[in-house]
């Protein structure tokens, strides 16, 4: 990690006059430090690639104070993600402001993002400032946040249960230091699309230089009204929307991105403004969350959840044939739902292979293309009908005998009705010794997940053990996601199977590899709540 504030960041001010609604992505921050979605430091990458396909204007890629994963992740994707701007968040601090600088300082487009709360109940309980204080405090830190980086964003955490008059008062003097967009978060979910439409009407209007800010909504979903309440601050002259894919976030979530999106583009003549989104990628970017997180979608989610399209009733069918338009307000395409059928199969070559992977996002290099094709073959003997969700799943699972050290040669288990399970494994390290450990469970995914920690001799404390089918049928893949804690830090291992003991192994397994190597895969980025250095969260 760098040891000095950088220089500024080149980044272009926000454009006040161009009307377009920016949407501010931060599933990699607000959504990522919600229970069950955290992500090491590739996956953070590899969905920050998809964010800046998908065409955010803005991603939030993490808090680079909370921890030196947070701060590595979001500067290699300040370095590797060139379409889009790249924002980290900060307390009003300056050493948070410095360190976020720092961490996007590689970025074609950075953007600091400085919060700090305003309502009176925080003020009180939380800050233990007065109004005064929290002024003083939001010009000091915008200040030095727009001294290393041209684009700021203030943020005033619980805006939406402050006095609407102090609110203005510190939009005014955030903007007067070098704020170039105005964010209230609805930080607890509390208020109701009437009451944000007055909100941000009377800061349009009594804000002090108004006219220069881009005035941002950031929803939580607590009552169910996190869409809606973004879009009535549309309405009102909101021009930024700060959500996530899969509506992800701080416990309800966040606004859902795509359901924003989607509203916008559907209802044109309501609101007079889009998105710069390309919708066609919804749908794999909502698939490629859920695959990295092991978190399934809903299937009844709008947009992106299995029943979106679907139309299983007689007389939805029977309209739908006469005219789609009778229970269709969008076309599955116009989200990049492509139909899901048996597209290959054990004769299919690699040619069609990497075609079918390209229509659904996944674009391979050859190196990667090598394990995926082998792994295909592999699943196509065991696997009847090969769906586009194994296609993805073959994509995403990284074959851990390839990442090593450890290769697993043997698994069996076995249980018994009212008696416990047992499980035995073979693993070879990659200097050639050989282990073999047997070990009895509740069960057999917990004999094999203890069976595997004996053979490699790290501790593996599960906090979260995940499994789920990839796709149809009786045959259908099983994706496992374990999480552990290791040496006060938390590791995620995922495994794929038709198999689901086996895709517990695979997952176990990971997790012991990257223990092992302790370098490479990074772990995931949320410190153990043991260590009192870092701030546990954006919402201390
Ligand atoms: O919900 C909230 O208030 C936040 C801020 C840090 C922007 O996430
Ligand atoms: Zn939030």
């Amino acid at each position: 990690m760098p040891t000095s504030p950088s220089s500024p960041a080149s980044t272009p001010v926000a454009d006040a006059t161009d009307d377009h609604v920016r949407i501010f992505d931060t599933t990699l921050r607000d959504g990522e430090q919600a229970p069950g979605f955290s992500m090491n430091r590739a996956q953070k990458l590899r969905l920050a690639h998809v964010l800046g396909e998908l065409g955010v204007d803005v991603m939030e890629a993490g808090f680079p104070q909370a921890s030196p994963d947070d701060f590595s992740a979001v500067q290699a994707i300040a370095r590797e993600v060139r379409n889009s701007t790249i924002c980290g968040l900060a307390r009003c601090q300056i050493g948070d402001i410095e360190t976020t600088a720092r961490a996007i300082e590689p970025a074609a487009s950075g953007r600091i993002h400085v919060f700090i709360s305003t309502s009176p109940l925080h003020r009180e309980h939380k800050l233990r400032m007065d109004k005064s204080q929290v002024l003083e405090a939001t010009a000091r830190c915008v200040e030095r946040a727009r001294q290393l980086c041209d684009d700021v964003e203030f943020s005033a955490e619980d805006a939406l249960r402050t006095e609407p008059e102090f609110l203005a008062e510190v939009f005014g003097v955030a903007l007067d230091a070098g704020a170039t967009t105005l964010n209230a978060p609805d930080t607890v979910g509390y208020v109701t699309p009437d009451e944000i439409r007055q909100m941000f009407t009377y800061l349009r209007e009594h804000v002090r230089g108004a006219e220069r800010a881009i005035f941002s909504a950031h929803c939580h979903d607590d009552l169910g009204l996190a869409v809606a309440n973004s879009l009535a601050a549309i309405g009102a002259g909101a021009r930024q929307i700060e959500c996530t894919i899969n509506g992800i976030g701080e416990r309800a979530g966040n606004a859902s991105l795509e359901e924003v999106v989607m509203a916008l583009k559907v209802r044109p003549a309501l609101y007079g403004t889009d998105t710069r989104i390309d919708t066609r990628k919804l749908y794999p970017a909502s698939r490629l969350l859920s695959q990295l997180t092991g978190q399934s979608v809903p299937r009844n989610k709008a947009i992106v959840g299995a029943n979106a399209f679907a139309h299983e009733s007689g007389i939805h069918q029977h309209g739908m044939l006469r005219h789609r338009g009778t229970y269709e307000i969008m076309q599955p395409a116009d989200v990049g739902l492509t139909q899901t059928k048996l597209v290959l199969g054990k004769h299919s070559g690699r040619a069609a292979l990497r075609q079918r992977l390209a229509e659904l996002g996944q674009t391979p290099d050859e190196a990667a293309m090598d394990g995926i094709f082998a792994r295909f073959k592999a699943l196509a003997d065991k696997k009847r009908e090969i769906f586009d969700a194994d296609l993805e799943a073959l994509a995403l699972g990284r074959d851990p005998d390839a990442a090593g050290p450890w290769h697993i040669t043997h698994l069996h288990a076995a249980s018994h009705l009212g008696g416990s399970a047992s499980a035995s494994v073979k693993l070879t390290h990659e200097d050639g010794h050989e282990v073999s450990e047997a070990a009895i469970g509740d069960g057999p995914v917990d004999a094999v997940l203890r069976a595997v920690e004996r053979a490699t001799g790290e501790a593996l404390a599960l906090t979260d053990f995940n499994i789920r089918a990839v796709s149809e049928g009786g045959d259908a893949q099983g994706q496992a996601t374990v999480d552990v804690e290791h040496a006060g830090r938390r590791w995620r291992g995922q495994g794929f199977s038709t198999d689901i003991v086996e895709a517990a192994a695979l997952a176990a397994l990971q997790v012991a590899n990257r223990i092992a190597r302790h370098q490479g895969d990074a772990p995931t980025s949320t410190p153990a709540p043991s260590n009192p250095a870092k701030p546990a969260a954006a919402h201390a």
